[in-house]
């Protein structure tokens, strides 16, 4: 992750604001902080109004004293660039900053993460504290990152980011004659003169609904990339400014996980490691978090990551913010560092008094002192990463089997009008991963651009859009023995979501093996069925009518006009078998589906426990680290497959012995290589 050997153990800490607070209380916050065993601060997030004041004034007198303070206490930083909210003065003075909504109205000064990405002002402005900064504080070797702006997001529609809309398109498609192609614009007479008739798509133009649906996908899935790389652009140039001066610092963002308008893919390319704030909701299922820690692990082929954010207790921005119950907190950090953190972070060391986050958990509750249940949970958990030191730092997952995940085909699948409002990108990846999760069996999300010879299984749920040069490697990924399995809705379109005519699914026919001829898009209220292997299950959501050319159909339906239509196929091309899920199904299936596939491709799970005990594994030059983390709400046994030692307990255990988790432990066996 942080590689650099500044960097000895799992770093913990997170987001501390003492501008916010009258200096005469910090002395006593870093008694309480280092009793808490922190060691690592994430400073300077939202202080760019202390820090210019004005436009030709900057002041970083507060900053330098916290800077000398943490370092006398022996902290790390993570030193934030404070964009993530611009000053008032900048508003009033400079409007360009200001975002225009999908409305087309400009906002006015408020709220955070609220600067147009285009504007030159705060392009200019951003760097110049960026670099101020840089300047200022290399000398700090406890300085571990920088942490540019925070949490970027959103969309804007102004002038500027139109104007460089159209720049964006001349230099993607050169002619305007091309963009009419590729958007398709002979529908409804839309037909484009000049890149100067392009307007941006919202509710202005082209969107209705929550400016969630379009009459154009072209226009509108070229504006989400427009957008994710402007944004991507102005991070970038912060990137640059710092690196320029402290090129051994490592740089990063902290990203929110499954996060739609930014295709984070494309994000992952410009940061020096992948940082990511995990919030999951109260009744969250911990095969969910595990997705979104396994996605942001994949950002970067598998590098560890770091868990910049996350709450010791409790949010403020949930509808209902439930506590974290005794153990939760520490069993959701070590589910983060099962799945590839490399450091244990929080929002945030203490509760402000005012806003809209004063309700927000932290390790210094209003109360003041380290006399509360939150404040002794981190303690303990702090002692805890301490005595695990650097033994755990960038290991690796190795897994065998993917899943592809792809951002364009998550803003395709989203705009598309029909087949159905009910299909949810990431619930159909979902699916497959949790199976993958119950089976404790590690899997790997990955782009359509990775290298696909590491494994041996590849699952790419909904492929509906197939990138140039996508289906070629699949091709020879199923030619050289690998399983490749795709579902209903995939290979319709290309890149600019233009159908590929000549029968469904286009590209991935011939490795298919079939010819999808029309899809049942079935309401709530309705569903089909089909028998596999001796049970029965339901078909939901979308029913695809299918032939096979080639492939064998493994069952069939039951109901309807297209009883004994394929449902499940299997084609044998080259060394390898393409599948093909013809329609959506429940848990039981896709946990009976995927395991059978991973015993076909001899991928084993790391090892077989009960239900709630989740399983993963982390290897580097130090050994092999089994990560069991218990759930559920009763004790459970889990029998070793393999000897070592409980890196949280000293417990040695041979194979075959029996380990007692008890509800909400983890134990963290290390095997030496
Ligand atoms: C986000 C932000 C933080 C804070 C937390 C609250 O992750 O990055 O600044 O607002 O949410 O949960
Ligand atoms: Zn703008």
């Amino acid at each position: 992750m942080i590689e650099s050997n500044k960097v000895k153990k799992i770093l913990y800490g997170g987001d501390y604001n003492p501008e916010q607070w009258p200096e005469d209380t910090w002395e006593e916050d870093m008694r309480l902080l280092k009793l808490a065993h922190i060691d690592t601060v994430t400073l300077n997030v939202f202080s760019w109004a202390m820090l210019q004041p004005a436009e030709d004034i900057y002041c970083f007198d507060k900053l330098d004293k916290i800077m000398e303070m943490v370092t006398r206490h022996g902290m790390k930083v993570c030193l934030a660039t404070s964009t993530g909210a611009h000053p008032a003065w900048m508003a009033r003075k400079y409007p360009d900053i200001l975002r225009v909504d999908e409305h087309g109205l400009r906002r006015k000064f408020g709220s955070r993460h609220n600067s147009c990405p285009n504007s030159p002002t705060y392009r200019k402005y951003a760097v110049a504290l960026a670099t101020k900064l840089a300047k200022r504080y290399q000398s700090y070797d406890n300085i571990v990152a920088w942490h540019v702006s925070n949490e970027y997001g959103g969309e804007c529609y102004c002038e500027n980011c139109e104007r460089a809309f159209r720049k964006w398109l001349k230099d993607k498609y050169q002619t305007i004659e091309a963009v009419n192609e590729a958007w398709d614009t002979a529908f409804w007479g839309h037909t484009f003169y000049d890149f100067e008739d392009i307007v941006v798509p919202n509710m202005l133009s082209e969107h209705f609904g929550q400016n969630d649906r379009t009459n154009f996908q072209g226009i509108s899935l070229d504006y989400k990339r427009f957008n994710s790389e402007s944004i991507l652009n102005a991070y970038r140039l912060e990137y640059d400014a710092l690196h320029a001066v402290t090129p051994d610092i490592p740089i990063t963002t902290n990203l929110m996980g499954t996060y739609q308008p930014l295709d984070y893919q494309m994000w992952a390319k410009y940061m020096d490691f992948i940082s990511w704030d995990n919030y999951p909701a109260y009744n969250a299922t911990p095969e969910e978090a595990a997705m979104r820690h396994d996605l942001m692990r994949g950002l970067k082929q598998g590098k560890p990551w770091a868990l910049m954010e996350q709450t010791p207790s409790v949010t403020n921005w949930h509808p209902y913010n439930a506590l974290k119950r005794p153990g939760v907190m520490r069993l959701w950090s070590y589910q983060a560092v099962a799945h590839g953190a490399d450091t244990v972070m929080f929002f945030q060391m203490k509760r402000s008094i005012g806003a809209c986050e004063k309700y927000h958990g932290a390790v210094i509750d209003h109360a003041g002192h380290e006399n509360t249940r939150v404040f002794r949970e981190v303690a303990s958990l702090g002692a805890e990463l301490e005595k695990i030191g650097s033994l755990t730092l960038g290991a690796r997952s190795n897994a065998k089997a993917a899943i592809v995940f792809d951002w364009d085909n998550w803003w395709a699948t989203d705009y598309s009008a029909g087949p159905t409002v009910r299909l949810k990108y990431c619930d159909e990846i979902f699916h497959y991963y949790k199976a993958f999760s119950n089976l404790n069996i590690s899997v790997d999300l990955i782009s359509v651009e990775d290298d696909l010879t590491p494994y041996s299984l590849v699952i790419a749920p909904v492929l509906y859009m197939v990138k140039p040069g996508h289906d070629e490697r699949i091709r020879q990924f199923v030619k050289a023995g690998g399983r490749f399995v795709t579902t209903f809705f995939s290979g319709y379109v290309n890149d600019h979501d233009l159908v590929t005519v000549g029968g469904y699914p286009g590209k991935l026919r011939d490795i298919l093996g079939i010819w999808v001829e029309e899809e049942d898009a079935l309401p709530e209220d309705m569903h089909n069925s089909f028998t596999w292997q001796g049970t029965s299950y339901p078909a939901v959501l979308l029913c695809d009518l299918l032939h096979t050319e080639g492939a064998e159909a493994l069952c069939t339906y039951e109901h309807d006009f297209y009883a004994g239509m394929p449902v499940l196929t299997r084609n044998h091309f080259g060394q390898g078998y393409a599948y093909y899920v013809a329609t959506c199904s429940n848990t039981e299936f896709y946990h009976r589906f995927v395991g059978d596939l991973c015993t076909e491709s001899g991928i084993t799970p790391i090892l077989h426990t009960r239900e709630h005990i989740e399983v993963t594994e982390r290897t580097n030059d130090n050994g092999t680290f089994l990560f069991l983390l218990n759930h559920g709400t009763q004790s459970h046994t889990v029998t070793l497959n393999r000897a070592g030692v409980d890196l949280l307990t000293d417990r040695e255990y041979q194979t075959g012995d029996n380990l007692i988790l008890a509800a909400k432990d983890v134990a963290i066996i290390r095997t030496a290589l």
